[in-house]
């Protein structure tokens, strides 16, 4: 699981509604070992909090194990390649999680690993993040298909897979971003494609007033993605005005949801009446990593 883009409407509908389904089952206390016996490789090249974890839990409530591979000591670390790492972890493992900076990395080591590769954050795309956010739309709003989402903010990971997830399930998404700041073309461009099939409208603009007016779900992400620590001050000028507090919400749907991936920085992209208000279902949606990638461990990996 490269990228939301390849799945289709139904797909990623089922693998919601299966990811909700462990979830009943995990809170009920059934067994669902669907994947006894399995590894599970998680190969970081970045930090993480809750992606580390949920993957490790995940796999551990599926009756398998996971591995954790800082690249600091693998050998890829020192050199070796992609493909020769991808060829041989295949022969060890059941699959293989990466975190890295470049797609091209993830979609080289898919090409090479005998086994399902799922991308858990590159510097272009956070797609099992974004099923966790839809699991937790679909669980407080009850649909996705007609609602409106805004994310505010930088144009970054978090908001082209939104943009692919939210084409794919006929949610409705406004992005506001500052210029120089917007998403990607090519990606606006394939998430239109995929909205073609769902009804869903994609709009960027500059103007958060826009994008955020009668929206049902807020969302943003950190001005500074990790990689690009030494732009932190030049985009707090820039993103100053993207702010998500009283004032923007306000132009909001009443029974909004705001939604943030986490980590969180309170005061910058988003105020602290907001992120620890009553709209906010930041830790849903961080629990909800953990349900939906079970999903999609099963159903790769699954037998
Ligand atoms: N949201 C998210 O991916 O968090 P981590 O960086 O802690 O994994
Ligand atoms: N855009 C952020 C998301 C972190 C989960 C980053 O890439 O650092």
């Amino acid at each position: 699981m490269l990228s939301l883009h390849d799945f289709t409407p139904q797909q990623i509908a089922f693998m919601l509604d299966f990811a909700a389904q462990l979830k009943r089952m995990q809170k009920q206390g059934e067994p669902h070992a669907l994947l006894q016996g399995q590894t599970l490789g998680m190969i970081f090249q970045k930090s993480s909090t809750r992606t580390r974890v949920s993957f490790e839990v995940g796999m551990y409530q599926l009756g398998g194990h996971a591995l954790f591979l800082s690249s600091n000591d693998l050998q890829l670390g020192r050199g070796e390649s992609i493909a020769d790492s991808g060829r041989v972890l295949g022969r060890y493992l059941d699959g293989i999680m990466i975190r890295t900076f470049a797609q091209s990395d993830v979609e080289e080591l898919a090409e090479y690993a005998s086994v399902p590769v799922i991308n858990g954050l590159t510097d272009l795309l956070h797609p099992c993040q974004i099923l966790a956010d839809l699991l937790t739309v679909q669980e407080h709003k009850g649909r996705l298909a007609g609602l409106k989402m805004a994310y505010v903010g930088d144009g970054n990971n978090i908001c082209h897979s939104l943009l692919y997830g939210c084409a794919k399930t006929g949610l409705h998404i406004s992005v506001a971003s500052p210029e120089g700041y917007l998403p990607r073309e090519e990606i606006v461009a394939a998430a239109r494609q995929d909205a073609l099939e769902t009804g869903a409208s994609v709009t960027i603009t500059t103007r958060p007033e826009e994008a955020v007016s009668g929206a049902d779900v807020l969302v943003t992400d950190v001005w500074a993605s990790m990689g690009q620590e030494s732009e932190q001050q030049a985009r707090m000028k820039v993103f100053a005005p993207y702010q998500i507090n009283d004032r923007l919400a306000a132009l909001a749907a009443p029974d909004y949801i705001f939604l943030h991936c986490l980590p969180a920085h309170r005061g910058e992209e988003v105020a602290a009446e907001i992120i620890d208000g009553p709209h906010a279902v930041v830790f849903d949606e961080a629990e909800n990593r953990l349900h939906a990638q079970k999903a999609v461990m099963a159903l790769l990996m699954g037998k």
